[in-house]
């Protein structure tokens, strides 16, 4: 199998909101960049972010980044890094400035500024009320964006290479990342994108569940290659059920429902939020909503023949909010669950929705691994941001409306980090002799398996495991047969035949390739998961209901060499502000 060459200055993978960023601002200061993207850029999975972007624009009442600093992170259950969280809040305001100025149609209020409405988690004045913070283009804001950003990349000569995947990052001796090695999905062209600096930006992995709001090319790709490279991943235990997704089909039903003014019920019509949240009430943070939900229904008051879901109840808010503001909505819920919302309220669950850990970077995007030896090490020439990252501002639960400001603060910053370390690092690094070799053995295996497993079964196999051992509630016999029975999917990951040898569009080979880059996160999710031996966040064990600051404030780092865990400190220290000491958690 041959192998081409590409050059670029900078190779930026993934093509949603933090790749599209950081990709323009490389653009616009002159640089060669290359996007690669597994669909055409306007279909990556921010097109499909609902409820606004977050940021103290403070447009419809008193705002300050913070609060909104404080709001994320009592979110993150104090695990988040309060200078990255902090960079992040102060930023949000120009961020948003920026994009209206790119063109993005937001909606407006009638004196022309920026319309926000209230999200969950997010409030005014520490705590004391809910705050209008979200900026939104009425239930398509990431469509919106992601429009916007595209066609400023246009603008500026980005290179987009569409319907190409990604397989491995190329390194040399000394570890410096020299680009990535990648297949053009059609034709099965396998390519070095040789690059000065390489940016992964590929988003999250809900596909490791069988139940998710996520694409079907979120695959955890970034996040395989870098395990396979030795990197580790960072905090991959906590993961987000966003408390409501269409029962029985997973498509997400934006918190801008319940931020428009629209609640949740359980089967006798009861509010039921009040009894579990009684000041933010729907709008506590997701965790919270998600883990009153899931207990209802495990109660039995969930509603249904089935009993197996809550109902989301919006007609009050009439039919011209429901059109204004929530159209989109209106759409899925007709599709997707056969009622209108003007009329009837939505059948919804948790539904897995947010990886909140992924590759350790630091707030500029550069990727930063413990040393051998103690201190940490920058990896020369990697990138990342957005989902695939872990910055780490989410901590153990994200803010609605955090995601896509991570996407455009973080996608810049790491975009003018790149740009400085391309002033001081000229041309590109020679390439070793056997680079892509390891990528031509690894398709070479794939192609030639005979005898081995069905990538569908196996993949039907690892979503079924996750569903069930590690859900919104965490058992110690669950998480342990869980470790168990992902490590035997894990083995039978390694041996994958390509069943379909047609190679129509490479899909089959594809759909193997993915799931080899799932396989990991799923492994890293599940051992992660059942070593914290606390609750924090989204990571709700039975068998330790606190959160234990003593032990347990501490990030998680997984390696795939050993399907090992390592630990590292959270930065409680902010980069102006005072620190927000750990407090007890209620809203
Ligand atoms: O509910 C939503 O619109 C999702 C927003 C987010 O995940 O930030």
């Amino acid at each position: 199998m041959a192998i081409s060459r590409r050059q670029y200055d900078a190779v930026v993978v993934g093509a949603g909101g933090a790749g599209l960023r950081a990709a323009l601002q490389l653009a616009e200061a002159g640089l060669k960049v290359a996007v690669l993207s597994k669909v055409f850029p306007t279909r990556s999975h921010t097109v499909a972010a609902q409820g606004g972007i977050g940021a103290a624009l403070g447009n419809m009442g008193e705002d300050s980044w913070l609060w909104h600093m404080y709001d994320t992170v009592k979110g993150s259950d104090y695990l988040g890094d309060q200078d990255a969280i902090e960079f992040l809040c102060r930023e949000a305001p120009q961020a948003i400035i920026e994009l209206e100025h790119f063109g993005m149609p937001f909606d407006r209020n009638d004196d022309g500024t920026i319309y926000q409405r209230p999200f969950g988690g997010h409030s005014s004045n520490f705590g004391e009320k809910p705050v209008q913070r979200s900026c939104c283009a009425a239930d398509r804001s990431g469509h919106a964006m992601l429009h916007t950003l595209y066609q400023r990349n246009v603008r500026a000569n980005t290179q987009f290479y569409v319907e190409w995947m990604a397989l491995d990052l190329v390194r040399d001796a000394h570890g410096n990342v020299l680009g990535v090695t990648a297949m053009e999905m059609e034709t099965g062209e396998i390519s070095i994108l040789q690059a000065r600096a390489t940016l992964f930006a590929t988003g999250g992995a809900g596909r490791i569940y069988a139940s998710t709001t996520n694409a079907f090319i979120n695959t955890g790709d970034g996040l395989g290659i870098a395990a396979r490279a030795g990197l580790p991943l960072e905090d991959m235990e906590f993961w987000q059920f966003h408390p409501t997704g269409v029962a029985g089909a997973g498509v997400l039903i934006t918190e801008g429902v319940r931020g428009e003014g629209g609640y949740l019920l359980n089967k006798d019509g009861e509010r039921f939020m009040e009894r579990y949240a009684p000041n933010m009430k729907d709008l506590a943070s997701r965790d919270v909503v998600a883990r009153a939900m899931a207990t209802e229904i495990k109660e039995g008051r969930g509603a249904g023949k089935e009993a197996d879901h809550v109902l989301l109840k919006l007609d009050h808010l009439g039919l011209e909010t429901i059109e204004k503001r929530l159209p989109g909505i209106r759409e899925i819920a007709r599709k997707f669950a056969n009622v209108d919302p003007v009329r009837d309220p939505i059948p919804v669950v948790p539904t897995v929705h947010y990886q909140m850990g992924g590759i350790p970077t630091n707030y500029y995007g550069e990727v930063v691994v413990p040393g051998a030896d103690g201190p940490n090490t920058i990896v020369s020439g990697f990138y990342a941001a957005g989902e695939v990252a872990c910055a780490s501002v989410h901590g153990a639960n994200r803010l609605g409306t955090n995601s896509l400001t991570d996407l455009v603060v973080f996608g810049k910053a790491t975009g003018n980090r790149v740009i400085e370390f391309l002033k001081k690092n000229p041309g590109q690094r020679a390439l070793p002799a056997d680079a892509g070799d390891d990528t031509l053995a690894r398709i070479n295996r794939l192609d030639t398996r005979k005898g081995g497993e069905d990538p569908a079964q196996v993949a039907r196999d690892m979503r079924r495991t996750m569903q069930f051992h590690c859900g919104v509630f965490r058992f110690p016999d669950t998480l342990t047969e869980g470790v168990a029975k992902i490590r035997e999917v894990y083995e039978r990951a390694q041996n994958l035949e390509i069943k379909d040898k047609s190679r129509v569009f490479n899909t089959a080979r594809i759909e193997a390739l993915e799931l080899l880059n799932l396989i990991e996160v799923a492994r890293a999710t599940m051992v992660s998961a059942e070593a914290r031996k606390e609750s924090r966040g989204a990571h709700d064990r039975a068998d330790f209901h606190e959160r234990n600051d003593v032990e347990w404030l501490k990030h998680s780092l997984w390696y795939r060499e050993g399907d090992r865990l390592d630990y590292k400190g959270v930065t409680l220290k902010p980069l102006t502000a005072e620190s927000f000491e750990p407090k007890a958690r209620v809203y």
